[in-house]
């Protein structure tokens, strides 16, 4: 609609918005008392006063002003209609840019932003097949520079997961806990040269499993639950002992947000973070991630301990156990196609609810944007800006770097 308004501001643009810009005084008008002061009298000049003005007006002397602006002519053979009685056109709303970003009810910023970043013992950075930008980053190089890259941009929270060598990987996870193992030792590094940089942590067995399960698996299969927490606890207190800010446990273990907090607490880590990855659900979503950290289960599926996809009230169960046993933030996955239950949880808990646009909502858009589908980055901006209007207050995002880039106005 903008465009059939005379002058309407063609993008946004704080310069030529209505309203903003600075009053100008009439250079004919001046206050006598002030101009005493600063002028010496024989120059003093004298104007017209406010009441001079009103004065010609009254007496029909109206001063001249631009004339009414013509009518925008239609196209021809638009058809000539009585106006519809309609009490209200929500577009009148929407017809300038200004008004939009007046009336806009969600907001994001970088801050909002979790990046999280895959780590590997190599110097070399690894291209991840189906997840174009993302990278195995070498922990001291590659990292390092992504994250200043962040940084630069206003995203300041990152999260890691590690590619484990194969030989790491046991049945039990124990190099989870092992303190110089690449995550304790990554976090090491990344606080020793930005102290105030937000270090996320993934609590899970799977990277560090030779099953490629989040849980011990016992022989006929089962996923051991209480077993699991114990290892969990390990691995969390590990990572708060390098400066881990916040641990998020993303196993779907029962009862692991309880032991994390009480683990965490009996080694003085107080003050740091449980983000729970509340309603997280078995989800063929996943699948790129698992590419990248070659942590694929080696047999079965995740279904006894991952949410079914056809379940809504059941995450409210989870909600209220993780509330109940002290998580700090909740957290919903993926995101997009969830984005009910992300609202389940903002009405329901008064906690910060993250979401967590998943590697396949990822490569998704990344795959349609290099076939000129669709617009890559404007429909990354939309699907993270739906993600917060369905009430997350933080965003783990594969495009974290991009769409800080995007919203700091940089192209690429
Ligand atoms: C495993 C874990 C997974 C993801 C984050 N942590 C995969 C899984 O549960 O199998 C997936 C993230 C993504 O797909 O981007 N603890």
């Amino acid at each position: 609609m903008a465009s059939s308004i005379p002058n309407a501001p063609s993008a946004l643009n704080c310069q030529s918005y209505v309203g903003l810009r600075s009053p100008q005084r009439s250079f004919n008008f001046c206050f006598p008392q002030a101009a005493k002061k600063s002028f010496p009298s024989r120059i003093f000049v004298v104007r017209a006063s406010d009441s001079d003005f009103e004065a010609a007006v009254v007496a029909g002397k109206v001063p001249p002003a631009p004339p009414v602006p013509p009518k925008p002519v239609a196209p021809v053979g638009t058809p000539v209609v009585p106006s519809l009685p309609l009490h209200r056109r929500p577009r009148r709303n929407r017809k300038s840019p200004a008004l939009r970003s007046a009336f806009q009810e969600t907001s994001i910023s970088p801050a909002n932003f979790v990046y999280p970043l895959f780590i590997h013992e190599g110097e070399e950075d690894t291209p991840i097949g189906a997840m174009p930008g993302c990278y195995r980053l070498g922990w001291r190089h590659g990292l390092v520079e992504e994250v200043a890259k962040a940084r630069d941009v206003g995203v300041n929270s990152i999260v890691l997961f590690p590619k484990i060598p194969d030989a790491l990987k046991s049945p039990t996870g124990d190099e989870a806990y092992n303190e110089n193992g690449l995550v304790p030792r990554t976090i090491r590094l990344l606080k020793d040269k930005y102290p105030d940089l937000v270090i996320y942590t993934d609590v899970a067995l799977d990277p560090y499993s030779s099953d490629g399960h989040d849980g011990i698996v016992r022989e006929d299969g089962v996923i051991m639950n209480d077993e699991t927490v114990h290892q969990l606890c390990k691995q969390a207190v590990t990572q708060a002992q390098a400066g881990a800010d916040v641990v998020s446990p993303s196993d779907m273990m029962d009862g692991r947000v309880g032991a994390l907090r009480a683990a965490l607490d009996a080694e003085g880590f107080q003050h740091v973070s449980i983000m729970s990855y509340t309603a997280k659900y078995a989800s063929s979503f996943y699948g790129p991630f698992r590419e990248a950290l070659d942590s694929n289960p080696r047999f079965g599926d995740k279904k006894t301990y991952q949410m079914d996809p056809a379940n809504y009230r059941e995450a409210l169960t989870e909600m209220r156990e993780d509330e109940s046993e002290g998580a700090d933030i909740l957290l919903v996955k993926p995101g997009l196609p969830y984005l009910d239950i992300i609202r389940l949880l903002r009405d329901n808990s008064p906690l910060p609810i993250a979401a967590y646009q998943v590697s396949g909502e990822y490569a998704m858009i990344k795959a349609a944007g290099a076939l000129k589908m669709i617009d890559e980055e404007k429909v990354m901006m939309e699907s993270l800006m739906c993600l917060r209007r369905a009430g997350a207050d933080i965003i783990l995002t594969y495009s974290a770097l991009q769409a800080a880039r995007c919203l700091c106005g940089e192209r690429r």
